[in-house]
């Protein structure tokens, strides 16, 4: 399992670009963007150098972390996967591509594409320094355009992107994706159930198109999930003393709430059940919420059966189970 924190040597990029910079004005960038996001706007008001670097400190652990968690669930379903080259979609300052590198020790060459030119330059930055990510292209421009001229990767990523898109850009967006998979897409998004939507909208397109689902999903059957009620996953973020300055936090921590979906070209072998949500532990039972290749399902294991109830205590929201 790889680590949720950001690497050393991201910290220290991220450190040293902060140098020099009056870290109110980044919490007040921050705090601006923030305001976007939450009224349903995109990246488009990150412009400055300032911007980009407020953004990345507010957010970057926090979406790092989201992407380690899913790539954590999808080695877990595939553990031969050893992809060689990523192509990071709407990559930002690169968050996914660092994950990445983090999760394959097999990847060796990167690309990233995006509009944005601050966070283009940032990424650039950030990567300078870096060893493991020195075979690194940052293709400019709007996705589909710059995709479609793109080589296909083993591994594509679209993290906490395709939100920044219309509806109908959507769908097309995700068949181009598809088509420059060699082997697995990855795409997350906020946990949210507008965020669950977009997931599950395009995977049951791709799904059309002949993908498979390798996390988290066991089967490639409809979501069996109904509104109000949507599929995201948790992951706890350590927030650095810079991250609590920059949002304006007092917390030492964070729970990032995201959906995702890993679709894979070939069939997977394996289909260990999904715990939906944290399990309630009760001195009688146990009580999960679990998705099964036969739908949803309310597990209870009682005390009495004492070996599955042992197994049961371990289980944590995300978690594949057997
Ligand atoms: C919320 S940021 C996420 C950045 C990064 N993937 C991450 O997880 O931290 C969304 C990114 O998608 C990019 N983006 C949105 N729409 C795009 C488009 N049509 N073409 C290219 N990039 C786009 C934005 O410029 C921005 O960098």
């Amino acid at each position: 399992m790889t680590s949720p924190d950001l690497p050393a040597e991201l910290k220290a990029a991220l450190d040293g670009k902060l140098r020099g910079f009056s870290r109110s004005d980044a919490a007040g960038r921050a705090a601006s963007i923030s305001r976007t996001y939450r009224s349903g706007g995109g990246s488009g008001t990150i412009r400055s150098e300032t911007d980009a670097l407020a953004y990345a400190l507010a957010r970057m652990p926090a979406t790092y972390a989201a992407v380690i968690a899913s790539l954590n669930a999808l080695v877990e379903i595939r553990p031969d996967l050893a992809p060689e080259t990523l192509l990071d979609v709407g990559a930002g300052p690169g968050t996914a591509t660092w994950a990445a590198a983090e999760a394959f020790p097999s990847l060796q060459h990167f690309t990233m594409l995006d509009a944005n030119d601050a966070l283009r330059t940032l990424a650039l930055d950030l990567a300078r320094d870096s060893t493991r990510l020195r075979n690194t292209d940052y293709q400019r421009g709007e996705a589909r355009a710059v995709l479609a001229k793109a080589d296909a990767a083993d591994l594509v990523v679209a993290s906490y992107m395709i939100g920044e898109i219309s509806d109908a850009e959507q769908r097309a967006l995700a068949e181009l994706l598809w088509q420059k998979t060699h082997d697995t897409l990855l795409v997350v998004e906020p946990g949210t159930p507008a965020g669950y939507a977009r997931i599950i909208a395009l995977r049951a397109h791709l799904i059309d198109l002949g993908a498979h689902v390798a996390a988290p999903c066991p089967h490639d059957s409809q979501c069996p999930l109904q509104a109000p009620d949507w599929c995201h996953f948790t992951q706890r973020v350590q927030r650095s003393r810079a991250h609590k300055q920059v949002k304006g936090a007092e917390l030492p921590f964070e729970d990032e709430r995201f959906s995702y979906v890993a679709l894979t070209r070939a069939p997977v072998e394996q289909h260990p059940v999904r715990v939906l949500a944290q399990p309630a532990v009760s001195k009688v039972e146990i009580t999960a919420k679990l998705c099964t290749p036969e739908g949803l399902s309310f597990a209870k294991v009682p005390r009495r059966a004492k070996a599955n109830y042992a197994s049961a205590r371990r289980w944590r929201w995300g978690d594949a189970v057997n």
